[in-house]
């Protein structure tokens, strides 16, 4: 769990990115689609080329997700059930791909806010898409 000083991170930084999320979602989808290609066999039936429709779409439903966590980061679980087992009973997705999509989406942060994003931002940051994916691969076993 996140301490008070890492929550409080997390809720600063989201005002930013809040402001930016659709454009910090696709452009997070687009680096792990290119750095992760292996990761586009999930999304056979989506346009996944720059820029696209459905990955502009796709990358602001993943931002929502991350919105409504900040909002209840006190109980990630219950606010991502639905989704914890839409990834784990339909979608199949392996866990590995988490940590994938959470460091692009760290990048994507960075890059934007690269002033704001110091050691502990960074650090809170990190912590918190992590408890995220935690969540959404505890289903699995
Ligand atoms: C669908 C969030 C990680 C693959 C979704 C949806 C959300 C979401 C909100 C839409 C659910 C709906 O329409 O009801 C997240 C979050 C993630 C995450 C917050 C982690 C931070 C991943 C990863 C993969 C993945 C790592 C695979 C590489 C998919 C697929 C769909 C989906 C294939 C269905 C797309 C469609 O057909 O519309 N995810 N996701 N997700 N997610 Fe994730």
């Amino acid at each position: 769990t996140l301490t008070q000083a890492e929550k409080a991170a997390v809720v600063t930084i989201w005002a930013k990115v809040a402001t930016q999320a659709d454009a910090i979602g696709a452009e997070s989808l687009e680096r792990l689609f290119s750095s992760y290609p292996q990761t586009k066999t999930y999304f056979p039936h989506f346009d996944l080329s720059q820029g696209s429709v459905q990955l502009r779409g796709h990358g602001s439903k993943v931002m929502n997700a991350i919105g409504e966590a900040v909002k209840h980061v006190d109980d990630i679980r219950a606010a991502l059930a639905k989704l914890s087992e839409l990834h784990a009973y339909i979608l199949r997705v392996d866990p590995v791909n988490f940590k994938l999509l959470s460091h692009c989406i760290l990048c994507s942060v960075a890059a934007r806010y690269p002033s704001d994003f110091t050691p502990e931002v960074h650090a809170a940051w990190d912590k918190f898409l992590s408890s995220i994916s935690s969540v959404l691969t505890e289903k699995y076993r």
